[in-house]
């Protein structure tokens, strides 16, 4: 009964501000974005293969429909920037490069539909892209519609050339407009990023109007890039991680797996504390060619369920030690995930004593225990006085999940074996 009200009392505590309510993004939403790996490259005369047009995310909706992706949850394909025309039609509506985008974005969304997928597309609150496209300052309604008419399914709206003033009115008047169009149409938005130089963000609205939202600087295909990212996060993570719950996440920028820039443990960390993290999944590496490890960690479905538990409650860094770094999750039925992330770059790998997690407190009076990473391996039945310690090896992650064993389970059991 005392578990039950702590439990009850912990999720009474836990309860995120009220999300955008567009029924969406209630799982930390999963797919492909080009732009890490892709970024701006225009030049399909001399790069057919990577440059950003319609090719390109017709063959990674492919290979995600063929080979694993969409099972393992990856579902949406998305465009970053780059894609549109310098020029808006004569109705002031955005239009695709015709030259990269011969057959124009709706066909693109039909193809991808096709495949059982679903489209991302880009554009910018201010009054330029990023990258010099036009932006949708003065547009909102219209390109709302557009993108709607065009049955797109997803919108990451950037907040590149704008008064940091006007950002939250811009990004709440976005918001309003996609909902006019009566499409779903999942909301990415990057208004904290923008704003966190000026002030601190208001989270509560921030939720209230996106399904996701960028914190902190771009990923890049490095190490130092991502565990900037982790260190970020964990130093905002009394502001942050209430606003993270079904409906709206923290969004800690795209997954690097699979690319040039990261050791096999680095990328097994990343996929971990993202996971962790409740983060959105979104790869950005060239699906197409890919390291047979790489895909296999992406698809890994202990992970996967981690990272899309129903619960949706951001998990944290809970303890530091002695270059280790432990970050925990709530789970969904009471349980924990557990990741312990070795932070020293010198030696070789490195021993962590459960027992020393603060979430080891559920394995009282026992709990059953599953490493995940870096290879799957049950661990069996631990008390709390357990001597049991992971290796975890120089920038690496170990991640387990740990099932508390409750009294009122063992008597119940106890007791039908004396039947
Ligand atoms: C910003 C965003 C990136 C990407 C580029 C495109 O830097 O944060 O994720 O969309 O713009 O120009």
């Amino acid at each position: 009964m005392f578990r039950v009200v702590c439990l009850l009392a912990v999720m009474a505590l836990w309860s995120p501000a009220e999300a955008l309510d567009n029924g969406l993004a209630l799982l930390p939403p999963m797919g492909w974005l080009h732009w890490e790996r892709f970024m701006c490259n225009t030049d399909c005369d001399t790069d057919p293969d990577n440059c950003i047009s319609e090719r390109l995310y017709m063959q990674m909706a492919d290979v995600m429909a063929k080979e694993g992706w969409k099972e393992a949850g990856y579902q949406y394909v998305c465009i970053d920037d780059c894609w549109p025309s310098h020029q808006r039609d004569a109705q002031g509506r955005l239009q695709a490069d015709p030259k990269r985008f011969p057959g124009g974005i709706k066909k693109l969304a039909d193809y991808v539909h096709s495949k059982g997928l679903k489209l991302g597309i880009y554009a910018d609150v201010g009054k330029n892209t990023c990258a010099g496209y036009p932006g949708s300052l003065g547009y909102y309604e219209t390109d709302a519609q557009t993108f709607a008419d065009w049955e797109v399914d997803l919108l990451k709206f950037d907040g590149c050339y704008m008064d940091w003033k006007l950002l939250g009115e811009g990004y709440i008047n976005m918001s309003k407009a996609l909902n006019k169009t009566g499409r779903s149409i999942l909301y990415s938005c990057e208004w904290p990023l923008y704003e966190w130089p000026f002030q601190q963000p208001n989270y509560t609205a921030i939720r209230e109007t996106c399904n996701s939202w960028r914190n902190y600087a771009d990923v890049y295909d490095s190490w130092s890039s991502v565990k900037s990212i982790t260190a970020w996060t964990n130093d905002h993570e009394e502001v942050i991680v209430p606003a993270a719950g079904p409906g709206g996440w923290n969004d800690p920028d795209m997954l690097v797996i699979g690319n040039f820039g990261l050791s096999h443990d680095q990328q097994e960390s990343q996929m971990a504390l993202w996971a962790i993290m409740a983060a959105p999944l979104l790869v950005s590496n060239d699906l197409r060619d890919i390291c047979p490890r790489s895909k296999e960690l992406l698809q890994n479905r202990h992970i996967i369920s981690i990272s899309q538990d129903p619960l949706g409650q951001q998990g944290r860094c809970t303890a530091k030690r002695d270059s280790f770094e432990v970050w925990e999750r709530t789970l969904s039925k009471n349980r924990q995930a557990v990741a312990v992330f070795n932070k020293q770059e010198i030696g070789g790998p490195r021993r962590f004593s459960l027992a020393e997690a603060p979430g080891w407190r559920i394995c009282d009076p026992q709990c059953n225990v599953t490493q995940v990473l870096p290879q799957y391996k049950e661990l069996g039945v631990q008390t709390l006085q357990t001597k049991t310690s992971v290796s975890v090896n120089p920038s690496g992650t170990t991640l387990l999940t740990v099932t508390p064993i409750s009294r009122d389970f063992k008597l119940y059991w106890r007791s039908k074996t004396t039947l």
